[in-house]
């Protein structure tokens, strides 16, 4: 059994208080059919669920069935000329090489968040390669193969029990008509709700959890009461395969990462800021657990000894420029303030928070210079060897978008 524990609790604190849309181009779109139809070998009318153009009635919903942010889903957000729904591999490699000899650019997405729409939108014509209908998970033995499609939870633990996964919200909220901070710890515990008790009690007695605060959940209830079905016990598994979004608000994401515990005295100072700015929230993630087991040159992702990640978060519901610019100012304060307490040379940033604020790429002929900015804060001392890697398999730099990894000097 599992165990999903919440709790809520207050700290007081005393204060005073782009680019436009691209035409639809016909000769484009036949120029591209023609070509994906000799490439997988089906004729052009047995592609009209694949490559869909500005035209298709289904451009618009696949388009938009994976833009999760309200800022890049408006009339003046960039729109791709085509739309490559691939449902097979070869449409993944008809779609590159075909995009290719038409000296389009082609962004690729998947199925998960991607706070800045790097994946959809772009200032030059762009074409749009929708990887989500890839979804199969293959277990052979001890691996296992997932497509690009699927979407992945996240279970790792502090320097506690490693059974033990917990989430730290800080929210400032208004409470009997006084502004406050609210902080909410959400926790996954894979045991007995009596284990957790006693564990917490120990390890975290200020919580004061209590029997009732905790529900035992199989594993998949656990899923579901994860992805906010209150209703865990009620609710059948197979609505996580529905990925129908809620509609979009509004929203900016930042992220940090935390090296040294920050101190008592730091914490007041950032709830504080936090009240002062207004609306900007944190979610702290502890790593340790298996994260921290595997060697932080294996893969790209470098930072597998940190405490805690930190993600900014913000969302809002007025449209408009006025309010988007009032709204990505407050996180861009708050980001100045948590500067003291986070990694330092670089600002180490989480990949998957993507965040154009900390650098982009203009892909001239500075674009290794611009990319180190980015490069060095997503992937840290692992980012030249990504370069390398690059350079090897993609010397003309196809794949790329805002913040992708580049080409060595000379060799693009
Ligand atoms: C935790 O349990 C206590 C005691 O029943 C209750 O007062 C409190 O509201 C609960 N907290 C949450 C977040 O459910
Ligand atoms: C597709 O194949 C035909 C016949 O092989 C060829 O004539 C044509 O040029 C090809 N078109 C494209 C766009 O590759
Ligand atoms: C996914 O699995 C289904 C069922 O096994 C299979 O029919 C389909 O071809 C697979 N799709 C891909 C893209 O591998
Ligand atoms: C949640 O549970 C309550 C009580 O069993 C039920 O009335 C309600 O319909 C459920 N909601 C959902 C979304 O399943
Ligand atoms: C995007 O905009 C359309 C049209 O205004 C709306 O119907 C849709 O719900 C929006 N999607 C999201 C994810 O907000």
């Amino acid at each position: 059994m599992k165990l999903v524990c919440l709790i809520s609790f207050f700290f007081f604190i005393s204060t005073t208080s782009l680019a436009a849309v691209s035409p639809p181009n016909p000769t484009l779109y036949q120029n591209f059919l023609q070509c994906f139809s000799n490439q997988t070998k089906s004729p052009p009318n047995s592609l009209s669920d694949v490559v869909l153009p500005q035209t298709a009635p289904a451009f618009t919903p696949t388009l938009r069935a994976y833009i999760r942010n309200a800022r890049f889903n408006t009339s003046t957000t960039s729109k791709p000329a085509i739309v490559i729904a691939a449902r097979s591999e070869p449409h993944v490699q008809a779609a590159v090489l075909c995009t290719k000899s038409l000296n389009v650019q082609l962004k690729t997405r998947s199925g998960g968040h991607d706070y800045e729409g790097v994946s959809y939108t772009s200032n030059v014509p762009f074409f749009v390669l929708d990887m989500s209908n890839l979804r199969n998970i293959t277990v052979l033995g001890e691996s296992a193969w997932v497509g690009a499609g699927a979407t992945l939870g996240e279970f790792v633990a502090p320097k506690t029990d490693p059974s033990l996964f917990m989430r730290l919200l800080l929210q400032p909220v208004t409470r009997n008509k006084a502004q406050t901070v609210r902080a909410s710890v959400v926790a996954l515990f894979l045991g007995k709700s009596s284990d957790v008790l006693s564990l917490l009690t120990r390890d975290f007695p200020e919580l004061g959890l209590k029997q009732e605060n905790c529900t035992e959940l199989t594993w998949i209830q656990s899923v579901l009461w994860w992805a906010n079905n209150d209703n865990a016990t009620q609710v059948k598994p197979e609505i996580l395969l529905d990925r129908n979004p809620d509609s979009a608000s509004y929203g900016k994401r930042k992220s940090d990462y935390v090296e040294k515990e920050i101190t008592k005295e730091g914490l007041d100072y950032l709830m504080r800021k936090m009240i002062e700015v207004g609306k900007t929230g944190l979610v702290f993630n502890p790593y340790g657990g298996k994260m921290s087991e595997v060697a932080t040159t294996a893969t790209p992702f470098p930072h597998r000894t940190k405490l805690y990640k930190v993600q900014h978060s913000i969302n809002w519901k007025d449209p408009g420029t006025a309010a988007e610019s009032s709204f990505l100012q407050q996180t861009r304060s708050f980001y100045s303030y948590m500067a003291p307490y986070v990694t330092q040379n670089p600002r180490h940033t989480y990949l998957n928070y993507r965040d154009l604020d900390i650098g982009v790429n203009t892909h001239g002929p500075n674009s290794y210079r611009e990319a180190e900015v980015y490069g060095r804060k997503y992937f840290g001392e692992n980012f030249d060897r990504l370069v390398k890697v690059k350079t090897a398999v993609d010397p003309q730099n196809f794949f790329r978008d805002e913040q992708s990894v580049p080409t060595l000097p000379g060799k693009a």
